[in-house]
């Protein structure tokens, strides 16, 4: 059993202060309805979460207090991959550990509820997935483009075998997934962590990762959302700043082609005349990157959001709003943060 939350204690002792009175009925309405939604969370989904949870603050501790097997420039390179962490004035750890935690619990189900689980980690970064996965048990393929990310991934690697007191069963390989074809078509779980947008041909790669997965196999990725209003227009300033440094964009640019993914099957990656490139990355929102799933042979099967409090609420003790508005029906779709998970029938 789940400890009663500060939140579920604060709300009894409002609703005791609340009752008989005139004029607190909507207050009470509200009230409840907030915890008929944190109902909702299944358990099951919970443990999952409270085991990323704790691998989180494993991970934190290794990125703030320094791994002994990294140099100080490597242990710098990680700690610039985690400006969440590393910039605990900016934003309240809470946000990061929670918003981290609810994009990897749907894995981490996937993997303990599967036999023999075999994940394919794409674009495994400095590998910390990669850890979390073998350490449930999984056999990992970890795959990245930088040869650089893929030697410190190797590096950490002893410090979480120790943590988890075994040997992980990770393959790390550096290899760009435009061209990779994993050698197997045995694959539980590919994992897609702020990837899919950096590749070229993303229909290419999804059919190839299909061809590698198990009957009942399954695709997750997970992504900043394109119908999230600030990440939008975050990118679209992005764009704007861009074309002043870099004509080629400037000429080939279209903002509302990459929204609605038309005329273009992924990043494109444009060199201007002053030798400033820039990613013309192709991002998604859940419902067109579903279409997409959907045209390379896997099935979606659901969608979740997370990232919808801004630190500010965060600092006034709303957090537990981001759990109530990823339950919300229509508005959920606008968080920061999508995971799409698709399966293979
Ligand atoms: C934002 S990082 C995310 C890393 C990791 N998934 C995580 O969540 O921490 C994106 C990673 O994708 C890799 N990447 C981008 N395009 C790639 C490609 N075409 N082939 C292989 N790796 C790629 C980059 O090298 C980088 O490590």
């Amino acid at each position: 059993m789940c400890r009663e939350s500060p939140f579920l204690r604060a709300r009894s002792q409002v609703l005791k202060k609340l009752k008989g009175k005139t004029g607190s009925k909507i207050v009470v309405f509200v009230l409840r309805e907030l915890n008929l939604l944190r109902r909702l969370v299944p358990v099951e989904k919970d443990k999952a979460r409270s085991m990323a949870l704790h691998f989180y603050a494993f991970m934190k501790n290794e990125v703030i207090q320094g791994n002994p097997r990294l140099d100080s420039s490597e242990q710098q390179r990680l700690r610039s991959h985690y400006p969440l962490i590393s910039k605990l004035s900016h934003y309240p750890p809470e946000i990061a550990a929670t918003i981290y935690s609810s994009r990897r619990s749907h894995a981490i189900k996937a993997i303990l509820d599967t036999e023999l689980p075999y994940v394919f980690d794409a674009g495994c970064g400095y590998g910390s997935e990669s850890f979390l996965f073998a350490g449930l048990g999984a056999k990992v393929l970890a795959v990245d483009m930088s040869a650089e990310q893929i030697r410190i991934a190797r590096k950490r690697q002893y410090y979480y075998e120790e943590h988890f007191e075994k040997p992980l069963d990770i393959t790390f390989t550096v290899a760009d997934l435009d061209e990779y074809k994993p050698d197997t078509n045995n694959v539980s779980l590919t994992w897609l962590a702020s990837v899919l947008a950096a590749v070229r041909n993303q229909n290419k790669f999804l059919e190839t990762t299909c061809e590698a997965t198990r009957p009942k196999g399954q695709v997750m990725i997970t992504d900043m959302n394109l119908f999230n209003p600030l990440f939008l227009f975050k990118e679209w300033s992005r764009r704007q700043q861009t074309k002043k440094s870099n004509l080629e964009f400037a000429r080939k640019s279209d903002f509302w082609s990459m929204i609605r993914r038309r005329g273009r099957t992924g990043a494109r990656y444009l060199t201007g005349n002053n030798a400033r490139s820039f990613d013309d990355v192709q991002f998604f929102s859940s419902r067109s990157l579903s279409d997409l799933l959907d045209d390379t042979g896997f099935v979606p099967k659901f969608v979740d959001f997370s990232g919808f409090v801004p630190p500010q609420l965060w600092k006034m003790g709303l957090d537990h709003l981001e759990n109530v508005f990823s339950r919300l029906p229509f508005l959920r779709q606008f968080g920061y943060f999508y995971l799409v998970a698709a399966i293979k029938q």
